[in-house]
């Protein structure tokens, strides 16, 4: 067993970073939620009581459990004060200027043998790593899986730089958290989602189409593929917004025009229907209280 992790820095605390965080405290790390936005860490935290209590209620977790796993919660707005951590895990939004904005940052601030994981969905782990000179061989791709405390896959993406010894401790550390790692190698969109965007875009063309009604559509692979959602409702699920910037790094990195996004997704992003986060995407949804 390689170092183990005892602390975690999340940077980020939208729904990826919120999710890491509540896992990697109910894995017994200590795990620091960072946010800029206040209002964000705020959510963050109700979403994080709101999930232990619900636990605690389930009877999946004890009153003692639940009390311990808060307490391994912290928050603040700058991941300065954490040095000492052995972990730092980037949940920004998915622009690579933001990420290696922070990766210098990150490799200023942390131990010469921290891990400097981004959970990028499709960014190149060896660009962001450019961003951390010298300490490239500490950052590699911790990508996660949305909703983080249910879905048991970590696609580990190591760059060109990355050392042996970050993705041993990457593996493990996945393990702790109760995740089952897999490797991919650095190309656009990883494994997961080079596969899965063409299925979700694909959805789409066959509803501009007039193939199959929305609902439809999500009811055929729901029930004829054992999909626990029809792509559709996955994509607002994901963010529509999101599934579009993955399928531009997509296009634009492999260059095959299959990857550009359908115009209906498009036009619904330019309309701001964005699924769940907006109440409105494929999909209407009633405001969450
Ligand atoms: N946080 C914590 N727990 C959650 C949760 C959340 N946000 N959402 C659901 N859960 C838990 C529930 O509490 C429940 O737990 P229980 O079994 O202990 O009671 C369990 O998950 C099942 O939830 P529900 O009964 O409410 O609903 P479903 O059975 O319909 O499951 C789902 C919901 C887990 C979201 C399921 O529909 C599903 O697996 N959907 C597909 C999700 C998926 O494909 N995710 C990957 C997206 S791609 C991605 O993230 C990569 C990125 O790069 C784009």
């Amino acid at each position: 067993m390689s170092k183990p992790v005892k602390t975690i820095v999340i940077v980020g605390a939208g729904t990826m970073g919120s999710g890491i965080a509540l896992t990697a405290a109910q894995s017994g790390i200590r795990a620091v939620q960072i946010d800029v936005n206040a209002a964000q860490l705020e959510k963050a935290r109700g979403y994080h009581t709101k999930q232990i209590a619900r636990l605690v209620e389930k009877q999946k977790m004890t009153a003692d459990d639940a009390a311990a796993t808060a307490a391994r919660l912290e928050y603040a707005a700058d991941f300065t004060a954490f040095k000492d951590a052995e972990c730092v895990v980037e949940a920004a939004s998915e622009n690579p200027e933001v990420k290696k904005k922070l990766f210098r940052s990150f490799a200023e601030t942390f131990a010469a043998d921290a891990l400097l994981a981004t959970n990028t969905s499709s960014i190149s782990i060896t660009d962001i790593a450019t961003a951390a000179g010298a300490r490239a061989s500490q950052v590699i791709g911790m990508h996660f899986f949305n909703p983080v405390p249910v879905m048991k896959l970590v696609e580990v993406i190591r760059g060109l730089a990355t050392s042996d010894e970050t993705v041993t401790r990457t593996l493990d550390l996945a393990r702790t958290m109760g995740k089952t790692p897999v490797l991919a190698n650095d190309r656009a969109g990883f494994v997961s989602n080079r596969v899965l965007m063409p299925l979700i875009n694909e959805a789409f063309y066959a509803w501009m189409e007039g193939v199959a009604k929305p609902e439809d559509i999500d009811q055929i692979m729901v029930l004829g593929c054992n999909f626990p959602m029809g792509p559709l409702r996955l994509a607002d699920f994901i963010g529509l917004d999101v599934c579009h910037d993955i399928m531009m790094v997509l296009y634009r990195e492999l260059g095959d025009p299959k990857f550009f996004p359908c115009p209906m997704l498009r036009q619904l992003v330019t309309a701001g229907r964005l699924g769940n986060k907006t109440n409105l995407g494929v999909f209407e949804y009633p405001p969450r209280v």
